[in-house]
């Protein structure tokens, strides 16, 4: 008999990513707002896109440096392009501010009801182990996720299949069968790239990237990613 389509695999698993899909990258943006009134906005975007070009660069170019100190080199950056002046304490703040980030609200209910449906949970980041531990921890998520893999673990960021890697072998099953879930939409795309089953979510109502890939399904909360993983589960 003929092996079912990959589509048609039953899922194993739902992995997440961490920045932005969990937790608020951008909820840093109201102590820029108290540090320097008026750029708190075009802080927090400047700060997370030279992050991001960072991490791309030095994995490819096989410079890794634990993404705790690529945020604090981008948020350097990031300052002084836009003429905001960083003293150490501004620094330091900030830097808390980026290891405490605000979960979006509706996640915690959303992550127990894939767990009430059975579905082991992950979560697959190029953040530093025990950047988010504490994220998990202060956002009440304590429990639910089976692994917590980490960029630290291959040295490496996305879009690397190094790092993509690691949750089909954590969980044991083929990247098909696992759903894996970002709102940041090139991840989405790079995980399909990789063989995953992708999901995006676009919380802002973003335009489709124009990558001639498309995630395997797009929503605008976690919520969605429940009634899309119970049914193929
Ligand atoms: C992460 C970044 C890409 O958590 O958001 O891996």
């Amino acid at each position: 008999m003929a092996a079912p389509a990959p589509s048609a695999l039953p899922l194993k698993a739902v992995v997440f990513d961490a920045y932005g899909t969990l937790f608020d990258v951008h909820s840093v943006a109201s102590l820029a707002e108290q540090l320097w009134p008026g750029r708190g906005d075009a802080l927090s975007q400047a700060w997370r896109a030279k992050q991001l070009e960072y991490s791309w660069l030095r994995a490819m170019s096989g410079r890794y440096k634990p993404f705790w100190d690529i945020t604090r080199d981008a948020l350097r950056h990031s300052t002084a392009r836009l003429g905001l002046p960083l003293d150490p304490a501004r620094e330091t703040r900030l830097m808390n501010q980026y290891s405490s980030l605000s979960a979006f609200p509706e996640n915690l209910d959303a992550l127990r009801a894939l767990r009430a449906a059975g579905l082991p949970l992950g979560i697959l980041t190029n953040g530093n182990r025990d950047m988010i531990d504490v994220s998990v921890r202060s956002a009440g998520m304590d429990g639910l996720f089976d692994h917590v893999l980490s960029s630290q673990q291959v040295e490496t960021f996305k879009t690397l299949p190094a790092i993509y890697e690691l949750a089909p072998a954590a969980f044991g099953c083929r990247a098909r069968q696992i759903l894996f879930v970002s709102s940041n939409a090139w991840d989405a795309i790079a995980a399909r790239w990789f063989g995953y089953t992708s999901f995006w979510i676009n919380r802002a109502g973003a335009p489709p990237e124009q990558l001639d890939t498309e995630p395997d399904h797009v929503g605008a909360l976690l919520g969605d990613v429940v009634a899309v993983a119970t049914r193929r589960a």
